[in-house]
């Protein structure tokens, strides 16, 4: 995507002016993350500045901001529910890199690499109730909106973990697991955008449409990411779905088209022990048509999103809306 994300001090990793019409809103964001995300314990301190301080794409509240604007006057409400929807991705995010011991997140070590499992898991839940009780500043709507999409994120995550090692995964479970990971959270972040943004229910309604069909596309191309993307510019352990065996897309792809025995490989590939799954799957991709396969569907995601767009007026909002769409699916990181 268009926004640089490197490591070293916060504001390497601010968006670029893609954002322009909302980054004083995101300027807000920020501010109301960091005073959050403060600790009088000075070992709780390093571990939370951590991931205060190296930031990712800020994807979520710039949709949230985003789809507020298109709709209507930005307001107090969204800059703290942009923190609180941050919170909850880092946290999603903190937990995950356990899951999948991944040792580098936002071009860092990730947190269970310097701080080990256990304050990892604590650190995320520390970062969930803090949204929640963010989010309660706001009012019971926004509360009940937020509890049950990351209901689901968790729901999705714990689905796809317990599907490790089944090779017969089909595509329909696969969408309803990114779906649930992923883009709830993301519809989620689009609706809120445009109930506080004053929209009727019709149009919050599509928006939030447009967040579900964009978080599958972003997750496709995540998952594309993981098996045929660099990890410097990605600035995270790739390779790990396979490590992992968590089958995506592609995989299932390959899995169900069987030319030239390929099947068999990539069973064998995926069940065999070690680290080195990433590069002797690569021959097989490059065989077949999965990863063409994920693109397309990615594609199509982005733009049934797009053509969700509709329900607004033009604007530079709505244009930046729609560029994401593109961005999404077109990213190396
Ligand atoms: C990573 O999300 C997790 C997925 C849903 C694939 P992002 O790619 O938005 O992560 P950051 O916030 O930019 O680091
Ligand atoms: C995790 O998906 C999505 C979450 C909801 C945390 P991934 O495992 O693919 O995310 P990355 O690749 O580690 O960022
Ligand atoms: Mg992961
Ligand atoms: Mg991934």
């Amino acid at each position: 995507m268009n926004t640089v994300t490197t490591a070293g001090p916060a504001h390497a990793s601010a968006p670029a002016n893609l954002y322009a019409p909302v980054a004083g809103d995101l300027a807000e964001v920020e501010r109301i993350l960091a005073e959050a995300l403060r600790s009088r314990h000075p070992r709780v301190a390093a571990v939370v500045d951590h991931v205060r301080h190296y930031r990712g794409k800020r994807l979520r509240p710039v949709l949230l901001l985003l789809t507020a604007r298109a709709c209507g006057p930005v307001t107090p409400a969204h800059h703290v529910l942009g923190a609180v929807v941050e919170m909850i991705h880092t946290a999603t995010l903190v937990h995950d890199d356990v899951l999948d011991s991944a040792t580098v997140r936002r071009h860092v070590p990730t947190v269970n690499a310097g701080w080990g499992t256990q304050a990892s898991i604590l650190l995320g839940d520390h970062l969930f109730t803090h949204a929640f009780h963010l989010a309660s500043t706001v009012d019971a709507r926004a509360c009940r909106l937020i509890g049950e999409a990351t209901n689901r994120v968790c729901e999705g995550e714990l689905r796809q973990g317990l599907e490790r090692g089944n090779l017969e995964l089909s595509e329909g479970d696969y969408f309803e697991i990114i779906e649930g990971k992923t883009a709830e959270l993301i519809a989620c972040c689009c609706h809120l955008g445009a109930i506080y943004g004053g929209a009727g229910e019709a149009v919050a309604d599509r928006l939030a449409r447009y967040g579900r069909w964009l978080g599958i596309a972003f997750q496709i191309a995540d998952d594309l990411l993981d098996l045929v993307g660099e990890e410097r510019a990605a600035g995270k352990s790739l390779g790990t779905d396979l490590e992992q065996q968590k089958l995506t897309l592609p995989l299932i792809r390959l899995l169900q088209t069987d030319t030239n025995g390929t099947a068999s490989r990539v069973r064998q590939i995926l069940l065999s022990p070690g680290n080195h799954k990433r590069e002797a799957l690569l021959p097989c991709l490059a065989e077949g048509d999965a990863l063409d396969y994920a693109r397309r569907q990615a594609a199509d995601f982005a733009a049934r999103a797009r053509a969700e767009l509709a329900c607004l007026a033009p604007s530079p909002c709505r244009a930046l809306l729609e560029l994401l769409t593109e961005q999404v699916i077109h990213r190396d990181h």
